[in-house]
Order: C-alpha cells, then sequence, then structure tokens
C-alpha cells in the first residue's frame, strides 16, 4: 500500500532565520500528530538546507528534506548551480526536477528534465518530477497528451526498479498560486493517466508503487477531496507550506484521509 507525502516547496521564500523559526513551529505542531502513513517533506531554498537538516536531525523531527532543483552538471564551470551530489551530502532526500517556474524562466526542457532526474536518481535521491499542464493546452484538450510527453520523456531509460527513488507531481499550471485547484476529479484523472504511461514504459509493479502528488492551490479546504483520489498520493503544496499553522490543517487532513 502507498503511503502519503505532503511536501511543502517554499520556492523563493524564507532566509535561513525564518527557516529556524518556521521548523521549530512545525516540528513542535508535528509532536502532536499521529503521521502513520502521511510522510511530510520541505523543500527550502538553498540557503536554507543546512539549517533545516540540523533541525531535523537534531531534534529527530519526523520531516523529510527536500530541495527545490538542481543541476544535471556533477562539478565544472556553471556559475550558479548546485549538483546533485552536494545536496546528497546534507542528506536531503528529495529534489523538485522541473517545476513549471524552472520550465518556463529558467529554460528547463523535457530533455533537461530527464538528465536531473537521472542525475538525482544515481546519488540515492527521490527524483520528484514535476508535470502539468497550461491553461491554453487544457483548453485545447491537450492536457493528457502533455502529460503524457512530460512523462515518458523525463523516465525514459531508467530502470524498472526506481519505484522508491521516483515521485511525479502533477500541477497544472493554471492551478499554481491562484486559488483555483484543479477539481479532485480531474486530479485523479491526469494522476491515472500519468501512472499508466509509467505502467507502458516501467511495467505495472513500479507503476503501482511510484507516489504521484497533486500541486496547485491545495489547502486544507480541498486537501481531503483530492487525496481521496485512488491515483493521487499527496499533495505538493506552495503558498500554504508557508506557515505551519495552515501546512499542519493539511498534514492533518492527510492523516484524516489515511487512516
Ligand atoms: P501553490 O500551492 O502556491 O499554488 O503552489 C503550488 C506549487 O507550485 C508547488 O510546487
Amino acid at each position: 500500500m502507498r503511503t502519503a507525502l505532503i511536501a511543502g516547496n517554499w520556492k523563493l521564500n524564507k532566509d535561513h532565520l525564518e527557516a529556524i523559526h518556521l521548523i521549530g513551529d512545525l516540528g513542535l505542531r508535528l509532536s502532536n500528530l499521529d503521521l502513520g502513513r502521511v510522510e511530510v517533506a520541505v523543500h527550502p531554498p538553498f540557503t536554507d538546507l543546512r539549517t533545516v537538516q540540523s533541525l531535523v536531525e537534531g531534534d529527530k523531527l519526523p520531516i523529510s528534506l527536500g530541495a527545490q532543483h538542481c543541476s544535471h552538471h556533477h562539478h565544472g564551470a556553471f556559475t550558479g548551480e548546485v549538483s546533485a551530489p552536494m545536496l546528497a551530502k546534507l542528506q536531503t532526500r528529495y529534489v523538485l526536477v522541473g517545476h513549471s517556474e524552472r520550465r518556463a524562466m529558467f529554460a528547463m526542457d523535457d530533455q533537461v528534465v530527464h538528465q536531473t532526474a537521472k542525475a538525482v536518481i544515481t546519488e540515492g535521491m527521490v527524483a520528484v518530477v514535476c508535470v502539468g499542464e497550461t491553461e491554453a493546452e487544457r483548453e485545447q484538450g491537450q492536457t493528457l497528451a502533455v502529460l503524457e510527453r512530460q512523462v515518458r520523456s523525463a523516465i525514459a531509460g531508467l530502470p524498472d526498479n526506481v519505484a522508491d527513488d521516483l515521485v511525479v507531481a502533477y500541477e497544472p499550471l493554471w492551478a499554481i498560486g491562484t486559488g483555483t485547484a484543479a477539481t479532485a476529479a480531474d486530479a485523479q484523472d491526469a494522476c491515472s493517466a500519468i501512472r499508466r504511461v509509467i505502467e507502458s514504459t516501467l511495467g505495472t509493479a513500479t507503476a503501482g508503487s511510484v507516489r504521484l502528488l497533486y500541486g496547485g492551490s491545495a489547502s486544507s479546504a480541498n486537501a481531503f477531496e483530492l487525496l481521496s483520489g485512488p491515483d493521487v498520493d499527496g499533495l505538493l503544496v506552495g503558498g500554504a507550506s508557508l506557515e505551519a499553522q495552515s501546512f499542519c490543517d493539511i498534514i492533518a487532513e492527510a492523516i484524516r484521509c489515511y487512516r
């Protein structure tokens, strides 16, 4: 049975002092919850990773460490980049790969997404590959075709036994930061389609174990319904993960759903 993953993507928010405060607050609130089959992860900016890792380790907090991006290059003349081995050394468990903001603003195409996913997995971390259609693509009825292209290209050539090293997050661009989430039915349909693509590439066993997340204006008001979809195994949360209270309210809904 798949466990749930509730991951907070902090994006370009929280300097390291703010991160200390947020993790402290989160740790306190999580200590009052019985997480059961729900895993919690945070994806702070690079400059916070060391601090968050120390706090999580020192206080034994039930929080997995995630990064928001990394280079597909190992080392070399790539000013401003951070490599997968560097993140692995910090006990990073999850790395977002190909978030739509990276694709749109930092020229990350399907090929680089694929190479980055491979680099992350090679270092023993979990690649959280982000996929999703734009509003125009959705209006033209291209949602499933876009998802198929993005997923197929990202996982091409990965070994079949990659189930524990791969998560795919469905994040429709029109739902990100807009306050309008996909309906639970749309999220389920998209995740089911993604699972079929994984099945046709990596086989039934892997497809059955890989966790699929939904992201885009997720909140405590819609979390339970979104998570009720049989193919939706978690949430990638942006805005609502920036406050411990609103993030924990979502986690509480996940616990209720996965009881
Ligand atoms: P919001 O939850 O703010 O819509 O952001 C979603 C997202 O992009 C998470 O990666």
